[in-house]
Formats: structure tokens, C-alpha cells, sequence
């Protein structure tokens, strides 16, 4: 199959040319008419050829209560595809006292035969025990590259510096990469607290639950740690020009490179707490964590990721449908489970608010969501690049199209922070191991369905 006539986005912007493929994998990217003669030819006149986009944080189908968020695998993986997106990075949640070998199995259970793009599976550890931690070397030899830690989410999920510290150096001596969601769960806690023992239960209540300080607090302390255990460390889903300083600096500080890395996420590139007191509905989609910040972090952050100081452009994709957010919400604003969609949107509303506004070039674009995701997730030569040997998840993008966002497949339109914006930019085919999954904006009939990506750093 060929590619031909279309703009291909490459690390020095676009230029035209054409995609030659055979079976899964791309056999040559030629200048325009050097390609040989194909069976099949694929017109991209007017389009942009992008690789198939990499989602390196999403939450899936995360069980919850009697429900999953996201709605599940498969409605997640469609939204994923009709978005661009060809490949996710999802979570294995491993409880207290749970081996990481068996929550691995459990999430993949769950996601084998039904997800329909290709995924890998970061590991969530919740307890540092010795056992724990001997089981980390072997799941990286199975292709599980990155372990994740939380120090938010006190009672739950949250590990103390202590803890946090034996863990980064669990994963280091591995050869691994730790993923961490950088909040002081304590000072979450403190806040939470006074909110509900004054009354303060509304929605509008949740930022002030996670004070910006708590952000401020657990960067500088896990940068500390990653300094002192050489751990490579991604700080997740950043939402402070300020965390955004603390890196840059610890970066200045450091000489290795690439192994402090930073992640931004689309709803706080985009998005901000004013939503907190835009009524009911807005209010809930917006509850995630950390919270949506002021005005003025998003376009610090959008600077930082231009910049090259932010690494990786992802959605912490968690979306729970409006009705199921507001069902808690009648217990207090600490009862209604965090995340926001994107996992469809990332693509066509980051080329909307960046690319087209002219604050960010296609080649960083593709950057942030492609290339960058996959060489720094594990994935180099295979996904995130039209090149030769690369996997063929292709995507044409009509860059000129504007229309009104509505969200994709199942995803709840009650719940979306996106629905309703004017946006430029449309997914139009996507090919996923040479396969055609999305064709003219719909899902093609027959899918391949989704991969287990081994990954190793
Ligand atoms: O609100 C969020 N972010 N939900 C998903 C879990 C997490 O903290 O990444
Ligand atoms: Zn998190
Ligand atoms: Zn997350």
C-alpha cells in the first residue's frame, strides 16, 4: 500500500511525500514519486500523514465501586482510535499485598481480546514489602518498564518518602523508570478535612483540597529523591507553572540526561478552575487530580512542553459518565472518583489550541505525542515514527477541517470537558499494524484488535 500526495509531519516539519507499506511495517518513506508502484494507493492530497498517536497515561477500565471508569477497554480503545491514538500506556493497580506478577495478569485479563489499539501496562506498587520489590527485575525482563507511586491519595495509594525512596531504588537497580503522582497526600488530607468538618461539600470545594503547595511540596521532594537514588523519574501529569520551575531547575542540576522527565496532560494545558464554579455539570467533569489550577499555569505549561521542558503530551484518560459523578457527589466533593476524559480528544484539541493558534510547531507536536512517548516509554523503533521498520500505525489528519467537537464513540457527552468547541483539525484514517481501523472519521467493521506491547527502556 501507498501513501501518496500528502504532508508528512516529521521532526523538521512537514514536507510532502510518500509511505510505502507492506503487511505491518513501513518499508520506505520516499520524496514524491519515488515510491514504487503499490496494489493499493491511498490519494493524501490536502492531508497530513502523522504516526499513530502514543498515550502514555490512561486509565482504562480501572474497576470502581460496582462500574469501571472510562466505561471500559473497548469503548476507551474506540474512542482511542477514531482520536488517532493507535497505542496506550495503562496501569496495572497493584493492591496492598498483592503480587505485581498477579495484578499483571489480573489487568491484562482484562484488557487481552477486547481493547482494540495496542497497549503496555505501567505497575502501580502500593506496598515497598521486600517481596514486593524482588518481584520488580523479572516483570522488567517480560517487557514491564515502568513501575508507577503515588504520593497523594493518603490511606489508598499514597507511599511515604520513606517507602517512595525504597522503591525508586527497587526500580533503578532494576533498569526501570518510575512514574510518580507528585502530591502531598498528607497536606490533601489536612485541607479535605477542614472543607468538610465547615460544611464546604460542593463540588466547587474539590480544588481547594489540593492546594497548590501540595503539588509544590511533593515535586521538590521526589526530584530530592530521584537526585539521590539516580532512579529516572517522570513526574506525571504536572498542573504548575511553578512544578514546572522545580524541574527545570533540578535539570540545570543534574548531569545525566533524560532521567528527570515531566508529563502535561491535555485538560491542564487547557483547562483551568474556572470550571469550579461554571454550575453542576461543569463542575463535576473537572473533578480530577490534581485539580484544574488558575488561569496562567496552562500557557506556562504550553511553554514549557515548546520549550523542550516538558517531555510528554498525555491525557490521564479516566472519564466517568456525568450521572455516575453526580451519584457520589451527594456524599461530599471528596466522594466523587477523580479524572477527566481526553483519550479522543488529545489529538484534534491540542492541534486546535496549540498548533493552529501558532504556539507550537507540527514537528513538536508530533514530538510530544508520538515520538517522545515512545522512546521514552520503551517503544523506540517500533511505534511513534513513519520510518522505515516503524510499525504502520499511520494516521492522515485534515488540518484545514472545523466543526464543533462532540466526543467519540460512548464517551458521555455530560461528563466531557471538550464537548461543544469550535475545533480544526480531523482524524480521517488510521491504520494500525497496516490494517485500516478508522476510515472517513468511522471505526472500520473489522478490527485487528489491540497488542500487549513488551517495552524495555
Ligand atoms: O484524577 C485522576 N488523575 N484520576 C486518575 C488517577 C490518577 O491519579 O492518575
Ligand atoms: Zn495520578
Ligand atoms: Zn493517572
Amino acid at each position: 500500500m501507498i501513501i501518496k500526495g500528502g504532508n508528512i509531519i516529521t521532526d523538521d516539519g512537514p514536507r510532502p511525500g510518500d509511505v510505502v507499506i507492506e503487511g505491518t511495517t513501513i518499508t520506505a518513506v520516499c520524496d514524491p514519486g519515488q515510491a514504487p508502484g503499490g496494489d493499493h494507493v491511498v490519494d493524501a492530497t490536502g492531508l497530513w500523514v502523522l504516526p499513530g498517536a502514543i498515550d502514555a497515561h490512561t486509565h482504562f477500565g480501572m474497576p470502581l465501586g460496582s462500574g469501571v471508569s472510562s466505561l471500559g477497554w473497548r469503548e476507551s480503545s474506540e474512542a482511542a482510535l477514531l482520536g488517532g491514538t493507535t497505542t496506550i500506556i495503562d496501569f496495572a493497580n497493584a493492591a496492598v499485598g498483592e503480587p505485581l506478577p498477579e495484578a499483571v495478569a489480573k489487568w491484562r485479563g482484562m484488557a487481552d481480546g477486547v481493547i482494540l489499539c495496542d497497549y503496555g501496562l505501567h505497575v502501580t506498587v502500593t506496598d515497598v514489602a521486600d517481596e514486593r520489590l524482588a518481584e520488580i527485575p523479572a516483570l522488567v525482563e517480560q517487557g514491564l518498564a515502568t513501575f508507577k507511586g503515588f504520593l497523594a491519595y493518603k490511606g489508598r495509594l499514597m507511599l511515604s518518602l520513606v517507602e517512595m525512596k525504597r522503591l525508586m531504588e527497587a526500580v533503578h537497580r532494576a533498569g526501570a523508570m518510575l512514574l510518580v503522582h507528585a502530591e502531598d497526600g498528607e497536606m490533601n488530607a489536612t485541607a479535605e478535612k477542614v472543607l468538610l468538618d465547615t460544611g464546604r461539600t460542593a463540588a466547587s470545594w474539590h480544588p481547594l483540597a489540593h492546594p497548590d503547595e501540595s503539588e509544590e511540596k511533593a515535586v521538590a521532594e521526589i526530584l530530592d529523591l530521584a537526585n539521590a537514588t539516580g532512579c529516572p523519574l517522570t513526574i506525571v501529569h504536572m498542573s504548575l507553572g511553578q512544578s514546572l520551575e522545580l524541574l527545570k531547575n533540578a535539570r540545570k542540576n543534574q548531569d545525566r540526561d533524560g532521567i528527570l522527565l515531566g508529563e502535561v496532560c491535555l485538560h491542564h494545558l487547557f483547562a483551568d478552575s474556572g470550571l469550579y464554579q461554571a454550575g453542576h455539570g461543569a463542575s463535576m467533569a473537572a473533578i480530577c487530580s490534581p485539580p484544574l489550577r488558575e488561569a496562567g499555569n496552562g500557557a506556562d505549561l504550553l511553554a514549557g512542553l515548546v520549550a523542550g521542558d516538558l517531555d510528554l503530551l498525555s491525557t490521564d484518560h479516566c472519564e466517568f459518565c456525568l450521572a455516575v459523578k453526580s451519584a457520589a457527589a451527594g456524599g461530599g466533593f471528596h466522594r466523587v472518583p477523580n479524572g477527566c476524559g481526553g483519550v479522543g480528544e488529545r489529538m484534534v484539541v491540542s492541534h486546535t489550541l496549540a498548533v493552529a493558534t501558532g504556539k507550537m510547531d507540527p514537528a513538536r507536536w508530533i514530538e510530544t505525542c508520538c515520538r517522545r512517548p515512545a522512546e521514552l516509554m520503551g517503544l523506540a523503533r517500533r511505534k511513534g515514527q513513519l520510518a522505515l521498520g516503524f510499525d504502520a500505525d499511520i494516521v492522515l489528519f485534515d488540518p484545514a477541517a472545523s466543526y464543533r467537537w462532540e466526543p467519540l464513540g460512548s464517551s458521555d457527552r455530560a461528563g466531557s470537558l471538550w464537548a461543544g468547541l469550535p475545533v480544526t483539525g480531523r482524524i480521517r484514517d488510521v491504520w494500525l499494524r497496516g490494517r485500516q481501523v478508522v476510515a472517513d472519521g468511522n471505526l472500520a467493521l473489522d478490527q485487528p484488535g489491540g497488542e500487549f506491547l513488551q517495552r524495555r527502556l
